[in-house]
């Protein structure tokens, strides 16, 4: 799978630019704030239909500008799609595929998957579980597009569901309006918790050889997903027990306003020697576990869908220890990768790769001749 060209227009600080792209390796050296992460930014974004950085499409569009377009050619052995993005500041984004529209988030199949490597990861297992939940339901639905559906439903569901709560503080008789809600929930949130819960043990697997080899054996992870929706045999039992969780708990959601209970509140646990990662890891054993984790993302997306998705390396590439580095590259034979640096890329372990060299300025583009 590769991007063949870009398009952009208006699209932060790119006023008007095309670019032509390697099939292989494609280097972008740039000094901070020229555009080499809006530019991995519009790529992603042709992949799931919304950015990595923000959910304000608004802030996309070039200051001075009402409109923004990103327009991307994908090719693999079995398809060639056209993927176009159209923001407006008063309206809602369009998006085409073939030049067809698509109207629902359900039906967004660009059929170009995207891994994004950047210094950010690290928050992965250092902040708060918001982090390992996004980066759950990106990975899913980069699989599954109709995960991304469910999840989008999921919360506009929860989100009226908190409203009742909160109106029923002030009058108890409408908690029998809840029921409807509930019925929704627990039948979405089920699908949302068994699809997690399947990714992290595929994911488990894999990540589990890959940490061995990038540790030389050294250290032993472990990784689990902590839900508070217990996972039982079948998906009917699953849900009827979410549905009790919800009613036990009713009256605990009203005093707070709130859901308190359900995928909107789970986690992933890492541990390294069996100690907890966030709590215990060495800065090394974060990094390295970030480096695990994106790896593995590759290597699920790989099986899933028989092709390597496009990696895109925002300023991590340089950082990676001799080691890593030359272990990240045995992947970079087979796939299309986009990296990122500030000054010119230590390139000795890609030298034999077929690779573009292009320097960024001020929202232009060159290609080194
Ligand atoms: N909507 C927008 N309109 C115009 N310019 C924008 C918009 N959004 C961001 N920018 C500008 O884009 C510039 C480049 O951003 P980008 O994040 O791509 O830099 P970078 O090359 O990745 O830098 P660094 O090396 O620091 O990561 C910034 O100067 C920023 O102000
Ligand atoms: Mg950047």
């Amino acid at each position: 799978m590769n991007v063949e060209n870009i398009r952009l227009i208006n699209f932060r600080n790119y006023y008007n630019v095309n670019v032509n792209f390697n099939k292989n390796i494609n280097i972008f050296i740039g000094k901070n704030a020229q555009g080499k992460t809006n530019l991995l930014e519009a790529i992603h974004m042709c992949s799931v239909g919304k950015s990595f950085r923000t959910n304000k499409d608004k802030e996309i569009i070039n200051f001075e500008k009402d409109e923004a377009y990103i327009g991307i050619n994908i090719k693999t052995n079995r398809y060639d799609k056209f993927v176009e993005l159209k923001l407006n500041k008063e309206k809602s984004k369009i998006i085409r595929i073939n030049k067809i529209e698509i109207n629902n988030l359900k039906e967004l199949d660009t059929g170009l998957s995207v891994v994004v490597f950047s210094p950010d990861d690290l928050k992965l297992v250092k902040d708060g579980p918001n982090e390992r939940r996004s980066f759950l339901d990106q990975s899913i639905s980069q699989i599954k597009p109709v995960y991304n559906y469910n999840i989008n439903r999921y919360n506009k569901i929860l989100f009226q569901r908190n409203n009742l709560l909160k109106s029923c503080r002030l009058n108890r008789k409408q908690v029998s309006l809840l029921d409807v809600f509930d019925v929704q929930i627990s039948k979405i949130g089920t699908s949302i918790v068994l699809e997690r819960h399947r990714f992290i043990d595929e994911l488990y697997k894999n990540c589990k050889e890959i940490h061995n080899k990038l540790t030389l054996n050294k250290e032993n992870l472990f990784m689990k997903y902590h839900s508070n929706i217990p996972i039982l045999s079948t998906k009917e039992e699953v849900e009827k027990q979410y549905f009790n969780i919800l009613k036990k708990n009713i009256n605990g959601d009203i005093e707070n306003g709130t859901t308190q209970l359900g995928p909107h509140r789970d986690d992933i646990l890492f541990y390294i020697n069996g100690k907890e990662v966030k709590t215990y890891g060495s800065q090394g054993q974060q990094r390295t576990l970030v480096l695990t984790l994106k790896l593995s993302e590759v290597d699920l997306i790989k099986n899933e869908i028989s092709t390597y998705p496009v990696v895109l390396l925002d300023d991590v590439f340089s950082e990676l220890d001799d080691e890593r580095r030359k272990y990240l590259t045995k992947y970079f034979n087979e796939m299309q990768v986009f990296i990122t640096a500030t000054d010119a890329v230590d390139i000795g372990t890609i030298e034999n790769y077929n690779k573009s060299i292009y320097f960024i300025e001020n929202g232009k583009i060159y290609k080194r001749s």
